[in-house]
């Protein structure tokens, strides 16, 4: 069976992957924020995840305001990315696992989940930026990805319990998908940031610092806001924490914050990275059968 390993929540802004580009992760504007993935790199090299699924929200590459479903799970092979015209190079394709995204599709379907589902389907910056986070300098991603798209920007959106189940309902597919597979769940975007309107650069860091603390330890106390309400404390592109949301009811078992990096500014936008371990029964099983293997200490 696949076990769900963790989660983690990365901001993605597209201009991290122009300092990518241009080597700036050590330069005093961003390192505080690339310093944050150090934790990141180390924890994925112990955990070795075999899959990504990734909660994000489409900005215009393949979804436009004329079609834009609540929710979007992709079942292809492969999911390329194009030129979003933010000034970043097109991104390497990452591989799919079209099997498991259908268990999750049928399985959303049997929760009464009624989600798009894309056999073809770029997968934007919301997508290949946290993916360049966390595997920098790979030739290909180690990972083969689900990536399931949350409408984050055409009202009416989703509540925040809404996408907190979306996300439990997910959980409890991967863990009855019946390969032995490690499974990373990840949630993009955010924190608070709002672009444009009179409220463009607007940062609320006692707002962010709620929302981190109520995923770590209760999530159910967020969903105490509206949508509208959200957007008030947290901008109107701060609303993308529904994709957190989401990540944090993928994990199913008893749940730890690991990490936390936050960090303001990054264009705009407060930028945060957290770390979730989530221990199920067959992840201290695993833990028990790896301890066998190990060799004993003279
Ligand atoms: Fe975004």
């Amino acid at each position: 069976m696949a076990r769900i390993i963790g989660g983690i929540g990365t901001t993605h802004v597209p201009s991290i992957g122009k300092a990518i580009a241009e080597h700036l992760e050590n330069d005093p504007y961003w390192r505080p924020f690339f310093r944050g993935f150090d934790y990141v790199h180390d924890w994925l090299a112990r955990e070795r995840p075999d899959v990504a699924v990734v909660f994000y929200n489409d900005h215009g590459l393949n979804f436009f305001l004329d079609k834009l479903p609540t929710f979007a799970v992709g079942a292809a092979a492969e999911y390329r990315n194009e030129d979003e015209g933010w000034g970043i190079p097109v991104s390497k394709s990452a591989d799919g696992i079209a099997e498991l995204s259908w268990h999750v599709i049928e399985r959303l379907l049997a929760d009464e989940f009624d989600v798009t589902m894309c056999q073809d389907m770029l997968v934007d910056h919301a997508v290949t930026i946290p993916m360049a986070l966390m595997w920098p300098g790979q030739a290909r991603w180690p990972v083969r990805i689900v990536p399931i798209a949350i409408n984050t920007v055409q009202h009416p959106l989703p509540s925040l319990v809404r996408c907190l189940k979306l996300g439990r309902s997910v959980g409890r597919a991967i863990e009855t998908f019946e390969q032995d597979l490690n499974v990373v769940v990840i949630g993009t975007g955010g924190l608070s940031h709002q672009l444009d309107g009179e409220r463009a650069g607007f940062i609320n860091k006692a707002f962010d610092q709620l929302c981190m603390d109520g995923l770590a330890a209760e999530p159910e106390t967020l969903t105490r806001y509206s949508i509208p309400q959200f957007v008030e404390q947290a901008g109107a592109q701060g609303v993308e924490f529904l994709n957190w949301m989401a990540m944090r009811g993928a994990l199913t078992g008893r749940v730890r914050e690991l990490h936390r990096n936050y960090h303001i500014p990054i264009s705009n936008t407060a930028a945060a990275t957290m770390v979730f371990e989530n221990v199920t029964a067959a992840n201290a099983a695993g833990d028990k059968a790896q301890a066998r293997l190990r060799p004993v200490a003279a």
